[in-house]
C-alpha cells in the first residue's frame, strides 16, 4: 500500500467514514450558489466548479441549491432537480467528482415563503408570518400540500442517485422552507407540523426517512440547519442542541452542517465577513458536535487557512471542515495544504464580493480568481509566451501586480515600477482601515507570485515617459490608477477638504474634537471603513451621500454590518444630499430631488470619496510602443475589473 503523503495537517488529512464510504480527508465544499445554470439547466461551468474543486483535493462536495418543487419555479440560473434534461449534466458532474476521488452530494432546496426567487409563483409557506427579506406572505400549505412537497424532495433525491450522486444534503438553514418548519420564529402552525419540537422536526424527518427508504442505507443524507438563527424567538444555540439531539435520535442523518442566521437582519451571520473573527462560530459547532453524539458535524464559517482547519478537527470543533469562500478563491486549497504548499494558497479575504454577485443574480465571480469555474482551474498556470519580451509595467497596485506576475510567469522579462514605498496601491490604504486588514492578503499573494517569477520590482519611482523608455521595453502595461475629484463648492474656503485616500495615507491623527463630514459618492466598503475611522476620531461625523440609500456597492450581507457600525457609532447619515457651498465654516447641502437646502455649522474637516479620474497621461509619451492601459487608468472601476483586466493583459502581451 502506498503510504499517505506527509502533510503538515495530519488531522485535516485523516480519512473519515461516511455512510459506507471513506472520505479521503475532512475538507468539504459547502453549497455554493453560482448562477452558472442557464434555463434551469446544468452548464459546463456549473459542472466545472464542482469537478475542479474535487480535482483540487476536496473530499466532500455539496452542490449548490437544486430546486425540488416544480410548483415553486426557480429563477433561470438555478438548476432544477425535477427536469430529466439535467440527467446528463448531473451524471457528468458526479462522474467527474468521483473520478477525482471525492464524494458529491446534491443540496435539495425549497424557498418556502420567499418570493425572491420567482416573479409570479405563489410562495408556499409553513404559516402566514411574512418573510423577513422579501416581506412576502406565502400561501399556508395544508398537510396534504406539505405531503406533495415532501414527495418532491424524495423524487429529486432518487433522480440524483440514479445519476450517480453519492447523497443529498437537505438545506434546512438560512431561513428556507426546512428552517421555516424547524424554527419556532417562523413556524406558527398547530397540528402535525407545528408547535412542539418534535412536530417542527417532522417535515425534515419525513423527507429524510423517505429518501432513506427510496435510496438505501449507503446514500449520504446530510442536513444543514441553523446553530443560531440570530432572531428573538428563533433557533438559538440551546434550541439547536435540542433539535440536533432529537434529529440524531431519529436516525436518518449521516452528517449535520450548521449555517447561522436567516433571511432577516441576521443574514450577515451566514457569510461572516471580514469584520467577524476567523472561525467566528466554532464554539457553536463544538456544542452541536456533543449534541450529535457521534454523527459527524461539519464546522463552517470564516475558516480560511489550513492552520485553522487543522485546529477545527484536532480540537474537536467539527469532524468535517466546510470552507466555501476559501475554495471560491482557490480550487486547489486542499491539495496545496496537503502538500505543504500552503503559502501558495490564494486566500479569501472574506469581504463577500462573491456572495454579492450571486445575490444580485450575476454569475459567481471572485476578484482575485479570474479562472473561476473554467475547466483546468485547479492547476491553471499561465501558458508560456512565444518569445521572451521586455515588458515594463507601471503601477504597483493590484492591477499592476497582477499584470506583472502573469507576464513574468509566461517567460517575459518584467520590470514593475511603483510610485510608493511599498506595493499594494489603494488596497494597501484600504487594509489600513479599521477591520479591513485582511484586504492586504490579495496583494501579498500577488507579491509572492512576483518574487517566484522573478519580476524586477522597483519602488519609489514616479515614472515619466523617459524613465519607461530608458528601459527599452517591447511592451508597456500602464496600471497607474485614478485620482479622486474634489467636489466644487461655492462660497469661501473656510472648510478644509481632504481626499479620502490622502486622509488615510497621512500620519495617524490623534482624536480630534469637532465635526467631520464624509462626502460619500462612492458607496464601496472601503469608504465605510473610512467612516469608521473618522467616527473614532471626531466627536461628530456626518455621512453625506447623494443617493437615497447607503452602501449600494456593498453586498447585502456586509451592508448590514456597515449600517450597524455607523448607527452604533452615532454617525448622522444624510441621504439624497450633495454639498454645494461653504460659508464661515458651515457646509450648505442640497437635496438632490427637491433642491431644498440645509446647513451644518462648525465643520472642521470635509473628507470626500468622489468619482475618480483616470491617471493615464503617461500613455501619450509612449507613442510607437505597444501599450495597454489596465484597471482604473483605463477607466475607474472596481477591484474585479482591475484584476481581471490586468490578468488578461498579462496573458496578451
Ligand atoms: C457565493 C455563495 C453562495 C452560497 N450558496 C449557498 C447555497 O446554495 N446553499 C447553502 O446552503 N449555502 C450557500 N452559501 C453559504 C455557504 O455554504 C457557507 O455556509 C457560508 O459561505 C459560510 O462558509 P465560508 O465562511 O466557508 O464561506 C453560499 C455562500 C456563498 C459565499
Amino acid at each position: 500500500m502506498v503510504p499517505p503523503p506527509q502533510t503538515p495537517y495530519p488531522h485535516l488529512f485523516s480519512p473519515l467514514p461516511l455512510a459506507g464510504r471513506t472520505l479521503r480527508n475532512r475538507i468539504c465544499l459547502p453549497a455554493t450558489l453560482t448562477n452558472y445554470g442557464r434555463d434551469n439547466l446544468v452548464t459546463d461551468r456549473w459542472r466545472n466548479y464542482l469537478v475542479e474543486r474535487a480535482r483540487g483535493g476536496t473530499a466532500l462536495l455539496v452542490s449548490e441549491i437544486i430546486a425540488v418543487d416544480p410548483e415553486a419555479l426557480a429563477q433561470q440560473a438555478i438548476v432544477v432537480g425535477y427536469d430529466g434534461r439535467n440527467d446528463d449534466g448531473f451524471r457528468q458532474t458526479a462522474d467527474g467528482v468521483h473520478e477525482a476521488g471525492s464524494c458529491l452530494v446534491g443540496q435539495l432546496w425549497h424557498p418556502g415563503r420567499q418570493q425572491l426567487w420567482h416573479p409570479t409563483r405563489s410562495p408556499n409557506a409553513v404559516s402566514d408570518a411574512p418573510d423577513a427579506l422579501s416581506w412576502t406572505v406565502g400561501h399556508v400549505m395544508s398537510d396534504a400540500e406539505i405531503g406533495r412537497v415532501r414527495d418532491a424532495y424524495i423524487a429529486v433525491a432518487a433522480r440524483l442517485q440514479a445519476c450517480g450522486f453519492a447523497g443529498v444534503e437537505l438545506h434546512g438553514a438560512h431561513g428556507y422552507l426546512i428552517t421555516q418548519f424547524l424554527s419556532p420564529w417562523s413556524n406558527g402552525r398547530d397540528g402535525a407540523y407545528g408547535g412542539s419540537l418534535a412536530a417542527r422536526c417532522r417535515f425534515a424527518l419525513e423527507v429524510a426517512d423517505g429518501i432513506r427508504a427510496a435510496c438505501g442505507g449507503d446514500f449520504v443524507i446530510g442536513l444543514k440547519l441553523p446553530g443560531d438563527e440570530g432572531v428573538d424567538g428563533g433557533i438559538d444555540v440551546a434550541e439547536a442542541e435540542r433539535l440536533t439531539a432529537h434529529l440524531t435520535a431519529q436516525g436518518p442523518f449521516d452528517y449535520f452542517a450548521y449555517g447561522q442566521g436567516n433571511f432577516s437582519l441576521s443574514l450577515a451571520d451566514h457569510v461572516p465577513d471580514i469584520y467577524y473573527r476567523p472561525g467566528h462560530f466554532l464554539d457553536i459547532h463544538r456544542r452541536m458536535r456533543a449534541a450529535a453524539a457521534g454523527t459527524p458535524v461539519m464546522a463552517l464559517g470564516r475558516i480560511g487557512t489550513p492552520e485553522l482547519a487543522e485546529q477545527v478537527v484536532a480540537e474537536g470543533y467539527g469532524d468535517l471542515v466546510g470552507m466555501t469562500r476559501a475554495q471560491i478563491a482557490d480550487a486547489a486549497f486542499a491539495a496545496k495544504a496537503q502538500r505543504g504548499r500552503a503559502a501558495e494558497i490564494r486566500l479569501s479575504v472574506f469581504d463577500n464580493f462573491c456572495w454579492g454577485e450571486v445575490h444580485m443574480g450575476k454569475p459567481l465571480a471572485e476578484f482575485h480568481n479570474p479562472h473561476l469555474g473554467e475547466a483546468g482551474e485547479h492547476d491553471w498556470t499561465p501558458p508560456p509566451a512565444g518569445a521572451r519580451r521586455r515588458v515594463v509595467v507601471v503601477g504597483a497596485g493590484p492591477a499592476g501586480l497582477e499584470a506583472a506576475w502573469v507576464a513574468a510567469a509566461r517567460g517575459h522579462a518584467v520590470t514593475l515600477l511603483g510610485a510608493g514605498n511599498a506595493p499594494g496601491g489603494k488596497l494597501q490604504l484600504e487594509a489600513a482601515l479599521p477591520g479591513r486588514g485582511d484586504m492586504a492578503r490579495v496583494t501579498e499573494h500577488q507579491c509572492g507570485l512576483l518574487e517566484r517569477h522573478g519580476v524586477d520590482l522597483q519602488l519609489g519611482q514616479t515614472a515619466d515617459a523617459a524613465a519607461v523608455l530608458a528601459l527599452q521595453p517591447d511592451a508597456v502595461i500602464l496600471a497607474t490608477g485614478a485620482t479622486l475629484q474634489p467636489p466644487t463648492l461655492d462660497g469661501d474656503a473656510s472648510i478644509p477638504g481632504q481626499d479620502g485616500r490622502a486622509y488615510v495615507a497621512a500620519p495617524a491623527a490623534s482624536a480630534a474634537p469637532g465635526l467631520a463630514v464624509l462626502y460619500d459618492h462612492d458607496h464601496t466598503a472601503a469608504t465605510y471603513g473610512l467612516a469608521d475611522l473618522l467616527a473614532s476620531r471626531f466627536e461628530r461625523l456626518v455621512l453625506l451621500t447623494p443617493r437615497p440609500q447607503l452602501a449600494q456597492e456593498v453586498n447585502y450581507c456586509s451592508a448590514i454590518g456597515v449600517h450597524r457600525r455607523l448607527y452604533a457609532a452615532g454617525v448622522e447619515i444624510v441621504t439624497a444630499h450633495r454639498p454645494v457651498a461653504a460659508a464661515n465654516g458651515s457646509l450648505v447641502c442640497e437635496n438632490v430631488y427637491t433642491g431644498a437646502r440645509r446647513s451644518f455649522a462648525g465643520v472642521d474637516l470635509m473628507v470626500y470619496v468622489t468619482p475618480r479620474r483616470a491617471q493615464d497621461v503617461l500613455a501619450s509619451g509612449l507613442a510607437g510602443i505597444e501599450t495597454q492601459l489596465v484597471g482604473d487608468c483605463m477607466s475607474p472601476r472596481n477591484l474585479l475589473a482591475a484584476i481581471h483586466e490586468s490578468h488578461a493583459a498579462g496573458l496578451a502581451v
